[in-house]
C-alpha cells in the first residue's frame, strides 16, 4: 500500500509466530495467493512470518495484494544488540507492518509498557505501521481488572504521541486467555474491550481519535467464528495465530472480513 493508511480499513493479519522455515513459509504464502485465484481480497491482509522467512515470503508475495509484517523489533536503529532486529531492517525487506507488545513478548520475554511505547515510536520512525497489542490475562479478567489493564497498556503506548502518529497506528485487543486456547472471547467481551481502548484513545490522544483508529481482535479466531466477530461494529478485523497457518482457513477468515 502507498500513501496514508485509510481510516479503519477492514484488516486481517496472520501472525505465524515461531512456525515455518523459510521454504515452508514461502510455500504457504504461494498457496494463499493461489487460493485467492487473482481475486483481490475485500479487506487489507498482512502476513507476519518469523524473521528468517521474511525475505522468502516477501518474494512470494511480490505483485500480490498481501502485505508483509514483522513480529517484533528492537527500538534502536542499529548497534550491539545480539539477536535483535531493527525496524529499518524489516522495512528494507519490504515490511509495512510490525507487531508490537504481543502478549507472548510482554509475558514471555518481560517486555513492559515503557518498552512497548518505545517500540511503537521506533516502528513509526522506520516507516512501519505498528500493530500494538493489548490485553488482560485470565487472572486479571477474573480479578475484574480487565478495564484497568487495557487502559494502562493503551495509555502507556499512546501517551505523548502526536495525533497524526497515533492515528496511523493499529491496535489489536488480544486477551491472553484466548490466545492459542480455542477459547475465543464472546462478541460482547470483545466489543466492550474495544470500547475501552477507543475511550482511552479519546482521552489520551484527542477527542474522537478512538473512532479513527483500527482495533483488531485476536485470540482463537478461526474460520467458524470470524463472521460473528466481524459483524460487531467495534471490530475492524483480526490478528490471527493458529488459523493463519493453514491457507484455506486463513482465506475463509479474510473472506468473512470482506463480507
Ligand atoms: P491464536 O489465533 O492462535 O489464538 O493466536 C492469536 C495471536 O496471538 C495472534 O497474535
Amino acid at each position: 500500500m502507498s500513501g496514508p493508511w485509510p481510516r479503519r480499513p477492514r484488516f486481517v493479519a496472520g501472525n505465524w509466530k515461531m512456525h515455518k522455515t523459510a521454504p515452508e513459509a514461502a510455500a504457504l504464502a504461494r498457496e494463499m495467493i493461489a487460493l485467492a485465484g487473482g481475486a483481490r481480497p475485500r479487506c487489507e491482509v498482512a502476513i507476519c512470518p518469523p524473521f528468517p522467512a521474511l525475505q522468502a515470503v516477501g518474494e512470494a508475495l511480490k505483485g500480490s495484494p498481501f502485505h508483509l509484517g514483522g513480529q517484533n523489533l528492537h527500538p534502536a536503529t542499529h548497534g550491539a544488540f545480539t539477536g535483535e532486529v531493527s525496524g529499518a531492517m524489516l522495512a528494507a525487506l519490504g515490511c509495512q507492518f510490525v507487531i508490537v507488545g504481543h502478549s507472548e513478548r510482554r509475558h514471555g520475554m518481560g517486555e513492559d509498557d515503557a518498552l512497548v511505547a518505545q517500540k511503537l515510536r521506533s516502528a513509526q520512525r522506520d516507516g512501519l505501521t505498528p500493530i500494538v497489542c493489548v490485553g488482560e490475562t485470565l487472572a486479571e479478567r477474573e480479578g475484574e481488572r480487565t478495564a484497568e489493564v487495557i487502559v494502562r497498556q493503551t495509555q502507556a503506548a499512546f501517551e505523548g504521541l502526536d495525533q497524526a502518529a497515533a492515528l496511523s497506528a493499529i491496535i489489536a485487543y488480544e486477551p491472553v486467555w484466548a490466545i492459542g486456547t480455542g477459547r475465543v472471547a464472546t462478541v460482547e467481551q470483545a466489543h466492550e474491550a474495544h470500547q475501552i481502548v477507543r475511550a482511552t484513545l479519546d482521552r489520551v490522544v484527542a477527542p474522537g481519535a478512538g473512532a479513527r483508529i483500527s482495533v483488531l481482535y485476536g485470540g482463537s479466531v478461526n474460520a467458524g467464528n470470524a463472521a460473528a466477530l466481524f459483524a460487531d461494529d467495534q471490530l475492524d478485523g483480526a490478528l490471527v495465530g493458529g488459523a493463519a497457518l493453514e491457507a484455506a482457513s486463513f482465506w475463509r477468515i479474510i473472506a468473512a472480513a470482506g463480507a
